[in-house]
């Protein structure tokens, strides 16, 4: 029997994905709670990776409980059941030490308090490595709803949607001009045994070849660089705000484009907006490790209640707007595998009017001539294209600028790129000019 070191990791990544899988809470936050009990970085990285591998392949771990247990688990089973797609997990597809991975999870059965079901999951765990999961359809695990709609969007890329939704996803980084040049940058990697490609059409991006923990990035503390997907970073690059301009961002945390358009540009007057008070702090924080927006307004508000925030005061309308609007996160679902357990398909409906509201109000305080910038992480067209022609119709004095072919395939007045395309998640620009 293996001791508590490794069963505790396994135990860890159980009771997150309890809470994940029976409980409807968010991967992240219950990660960020669960991996500082941890001291050992090595053990983060085994319950992140366990994690997100048993999400990813939940219907085939599914399958395989419901073939290989004669009686179903039943609701006060919902450790056991997290704790079985833990093992699993580690067998396939992550492919750890079969004995130990089976030892340790068997141990972590002790310390959730299911000693007696110790058999069972050895059981259960060395029937999965002599037989191996069952297979299931490569888009078993996306709810119906989703599925009908992506396939009705994007009828001949649904496929490779799927797949790249179920694979890793890259570490993009955004190196901070004003703390140094992105080549310098790869170079202090390259010594501490980083390798990164620069992003080709990205100024600020490096890929690392490998994903390394925050902690093993040098001078990011002191906001050097941040990590940053390469489709988030375009946004400052489809935006593109004169320089020293008055800029709204008005769904603003945790900060990264903003932060990304005053490290570019230092002189801009940003007012930053979140109507969520800790995740407008995130904000404040993300400009003081990076050492910028020192003047920057940051409110907490409702994008769209113009009253409350703006009061109507002509003469200080913004010259370009950023409005990444809440979505349905579809075009990340690599990242956050668990949007495919939690989005219901009436979150759809009160995503789209959040964001027909924002795109209206933001558009009452964007001064003629200026630039807003729609932006979702979102692959559905009702977000997207739909939204966007919708808002062209009813303001006459709004129009498209297209955007090149950096910002991924057109579709209708903006632009798409589905996840994985380019190595960067899914992504919706629109560029619309007031006239
Ligand atoms: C996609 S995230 C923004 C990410 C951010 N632009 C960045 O790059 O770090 C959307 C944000 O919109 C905020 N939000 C949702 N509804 C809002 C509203 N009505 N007004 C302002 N912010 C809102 C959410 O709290 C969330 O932080």
């Amino acid at each position: 029997m293996n001791d508590d070191k490794g069963a505790r990791p396994r135990a860890i990544a159980a009771q997150v994905l309890d809470a994940v899988l029976h409980r409807g809470r968010s991967l992240k936050a219950e990660l960020a709670t669960a991996l500082p009990a941890l001291a050992d970085v090595r053990d983060r990285a085994l319950v992140e990776a366990i994690c997100f591998a048993a999400l990813r392949q939940q219907a085939r771990a599914d399958a395989a409980l419901r073939a290989w247990v004669p009686r179903p688990l039943g609701k006060r089973d919902g450790a056991l059941r997290a704790l079985l797609h833990v093992g699993f997990a580690q067998l396939d597809p992550l492919g750890l030490p079969p004995h130990a991975a089976v030892d340790a999870t068997v141990g972590a059965a002790r310390l959730l308090g299911r000693a007696h079901q110790r058999g069972m999951v050895n059981a259960l765990l060395r029937r999965a490595l002599r037989e191996g999961l069952p297979d299931a359809r490569a888009d078993a695990g996306w709810p119906a709803w989703l599925r009908d709609r992506l396939r009705a969007d994007w009828p001949e890329d649904f496929d490779a949607i799927v797949a790249a939704s179920a694979s890793p996803a890259p570490m993009w980084l955004r190196v901070n001009r004003l703390r140094g040049s992105r080549d310098e940058y790869a170079e202090r990697l390259r010594e501490t045994g980083i390798e990164a490609t620069t992003g080709e059409a990205l100024a600020d991006a490096l890929r690392l070849h490998v994903p390394v923990a925050v902690a093993a990035l040098p001078g990011f503390d002191d906001g050097d660089v941040s990590v940053q997907d390469g489709s988030a970073q375009a946004v400052a690059d489809a935006l593109a705000p004169p320089v020293g301009s008055r800029v709204l961002d008005a769904c603003a945390a945790p900060g990264g484009k903003a932060a990304h358009l005053l490290e570019r540009d230092p002189s801009l007057r940003m007012t930053a907006l979140d109507v969520d008070p800790e995740r407008l702090e995130r904000v404040r924080e993300t400009f003081l490790r990076l050492g910028v927006g020192e003047d920057a307004d940051l409110r907490v508000a409702d994008g769209a209640d113009l009253e409350k925030w703006w009061g109507e005061t002509t003469g200080d309308r913004f010259d370009a707007v950023l409005l990444d609007v809440p979505c349905s996160a579809t075009g990340i679902v690599r990242r956050q595998p668990d949007i495919l357990l939690h989005r219901r398909a009436a979150d759809l409906d009160a995503l789209r009017a959040t964001q027909a509201r924002l795109l209206d109000a933001a558009w009452r305080v964007l001064a003629p001539g200026g630039v807003l910038l729609y932006a979702t992480c979102s692959i559905l067209q009702a977000e997207n294209a739909a939204q966007v022609d919708a808002f062209l119709a009813r303001t006459p004095d709004a129009a498209a600028e297209p955007l090149d072919a950096r910002f991924g395939r057109v579709s209708g007045a903006g632009r798409q790129r589905l996840p994985g395309e380019g190595g960067m998640d899914g992504f919706f620009y629109a560029r619309l000019r007031r006239r």
